[in-house]
């Protein structure tokens, strides 16, 4: 296993308990209510369109909360993670959900090694998942080549826009520091939290990332073949991704208090694989 991997996969694996324990991802919520959606699902309903009788594979599916929610609106879903214990959480959050879901363990670049190629209908990535991924040709080949002809991509995330910015400062003011572009070399972090509410102190905090830019990302997937049919920037995103500046809304999305519309917080991307298949859209 490559060392950004294994990084990686360390420092997810010691947060998944938590996140799974953490007011922010209601885990309880899946077994009270048998129509509970997670807050990133339903925040996409309106632009989703009908999943019923897809087969799904949702990349990078961490705790599972968004894949349970996608086979509740009725497709046949399969999450992939790299981290055995996110995975171990997921299958936990499908069981309390009564969710038939199959998870499999496997890096997203080894995906169509694993699943198959153009198995599926559907493929569903989002919010925080592309950043751990150090080239977005690669990871949209493998999109095109999980994909059916006729199946799509749905995808949301973190604007890479935002994920430039410096970290919240006294005065306010919004400063890009991080590179907006994609580089080779990863961006090293060490830092303790994470983007949910705990008490837990995590010990394991280096990780690996790599920003992507919204031009990247979209002329990747056109050129492994997809066709793009949605792309609506948000003033909204589903954490508080500068602490201390954002106004917490409804839904479980955060603003930015002063000015939100100086910057996009966040995307939804839809790209379809042409040919005849079954209709996904
Ligand atoms: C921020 S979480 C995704 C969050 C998800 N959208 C949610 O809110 O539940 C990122 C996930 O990506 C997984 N991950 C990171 N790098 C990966 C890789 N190269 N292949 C597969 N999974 C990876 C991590 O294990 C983690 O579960």
């Amino acid at each position: 296993m490559e060392e950004y991997l294994a990084i990686n996969r360390t420092s997810w694996d010691e947060r998944a308990p938590a996140h799974a324990a953490s007011p922010g991802y209601a885990v309880a919520r899946f077994a009270e209510d048998p129509e509970f959606l997670s807050d990133v699902v339903r925040f996409d309903l309106p632009r989703l369109g009908d999943v019923r009788g897809l087969r799904g594979v949702h990349l990078q599916c961490h705790i599972g909360t968004d894949t349970v929610s996608l086979a509740r609106l009725g497709a046949r879903m399969t999450g992939l993670d790299l981290s055995p214990a996110s995975l171990a959480e997921a299958r936990r959050v499908a069981e309390l959900a009564g969710a038939d879901v199959d998870f499999v363990e496997a890096e997203t670049y080894a995906a169509v090694d694993v699943l198959g190629r153009e198995q599926f209908d559907l493929v569903f990535t989002g919010v925080g998942a592309i950043c751990w991924l150090p080239d977005i040709g690669r990871w949209a080949q493998v999109v095109a080549d999980l994909l059916r002809p006729g199946g799509r991509l749905f995808m949301r995330e973190g604007h890479p826009v935002l994920w430039a910015l410096a970290d919240a400062r006294p005065d306010g003011l919004l400063v890009l520091e991080y590179p907006y572009f994609e580089h080779e070399d990863a961006q090293v972090w060490d830092e303790p939290g994470t983007y949910v509410e705990t008490d837990v102190a995590f010990v394991h905090n280096t990780t690996h990332s790599w920003n992507h830019g919204l031009g990247e990302i979209v002329t990747a997937l056109l050129a492994n073949g997809l066709e793009l049919t949605m792309l609506v920037e948000h003033d909204s995103v589903p954490w508080e991704a500068l602490e201390g500046q954002m106004d917490k809304l409804e839904g479980g999305e955060f603003r930015f208090a002063d000015r939100p519309d100086r910057l996009p917080h966040s995307y939804t991307l839809q790209a379809v694989k042409p040919g005849r298949g079954k209709p996904s859209a």
